[in-house]
């Protein structure tokens, strides 16, 4: 891979890419093979990883509905990854037409690539920016030209706090939007967490380190559950607080896989001063 090339492009396929690994483990085509190379070296250590990004995906699905069912017409999916199945504006507005997302990630081929996709959809807008930086986001023309801060607005987290390392920084982000939105609004977080199988996500922890994969990649960090719940401090927990995700508010009817294949936990918290 010559530089021209890479920059040509503006990026590099040969580096994998997280938005493109998970891609590639919900089925989709918007991959490369360093990606694939990267992704199934991953599920040799954990096969379950396609099932719970699928389960991921269930679980955000889960959120959006009951946040649109307690009036919020909001929405900041902030690490937003490539359009999949289940999009946060597709479920959302659904639900309660005239719903509007901000779609947000750091990712360029992922703020491209959905930007092109979602070009003729109303109410919804992708920007390319870093979710630790609340303030470049909200205040952004295009964040401001399609959400009122004056209003409620849920703010999710799904799966992308892992990629920020640092536990400062991470729960430094989180209070960042907690401060700066109204009473009413939601933070709503999903993690993956060490517990149910420490060695094995210790394993993939090194795999990530020594991919020479993409920095975001190489430095995704697992957390506790405990951990996860501290990322709350400050807001008041909605029911059943933080949990394995098969078990957040799961519909009537709906399978609950073991926390031992879906070793990943979320919440939904609300903003109260
Ligand atoms: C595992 S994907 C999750 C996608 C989606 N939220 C979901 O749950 O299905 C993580 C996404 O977060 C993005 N990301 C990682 N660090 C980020 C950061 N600091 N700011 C914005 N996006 C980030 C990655 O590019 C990737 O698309």
């Amino acid at each position: 891979m010559d530089v021209t090339r890479a920059e040509r492009l503006g990026f590099d396929p040969t580096i994998p890419s997280y938005a493109r690994m998970f891609d590639y483990f919900m089925g989709g085509k918007d991959n490369f093979a360093a990606d694939r190379e990267a992704a199934r070296h991953m599920l040799d250590i954990a096969p379950e990883l396609p099932l719970m990004c699928r389960e991921g995906r269930r679980h955000l699905a889960r959120v959006v509905r009951h946040l649109t069912s307690v009036g919020v017409r909001q929405f900041l999916d902030l690490g937003c990854g490539l359009p999949t199945t289940g999009n946060v504006h597709e479920v959302a507005q659904a639900a309660a037409p005239g719903s509007r997302v901000v779609y947000v990630d750091n990712d360029p081929v992922v703020a491209l690539h959905s930007e092109a996709l979602l070009e003729n959809t109303a109410d919804t807008v992708v920007i390319e920016a870093d979710l630790r930086d609340h303030e470049y986001i909200l205040g952004h023309p295009r964040v401001k030209g399609l959400i009122d801060l004056a209003r409620p607005v849920a703010v999710l987290l799904h799966f992308t706090l892992l990629m920020v390392t640092d536990d400062d920084e991470a729960a430094e982000a989180v209070a960042g939007y907690r401060d700066a939105v109204v009473p009413g609004s939601h933070i709503a977080v999903a993690h993956s967490v060490s517990d149910p199988k420490p060695e094995a996500t210790a394993e993939l922890a090194k795999i990530y380190k020594g991919s020479g994969a993409a920095e975001g990649v190489r430095r995704s960090q697992l957390r506790t559950k405990a951990d996860v719940e501290r990322f709350f401090d400050g807001l008041r927990l909605v029911e059943p607080g933080v949990v394995y995700i098969p078990h957040w508010r799961p519909e009537p009817g709906e399978s609950l896989p073991a926390p031992e294949t879906v070793w990943a936990v979320g919440g939904v918290g609300v903003v109260e001063r």
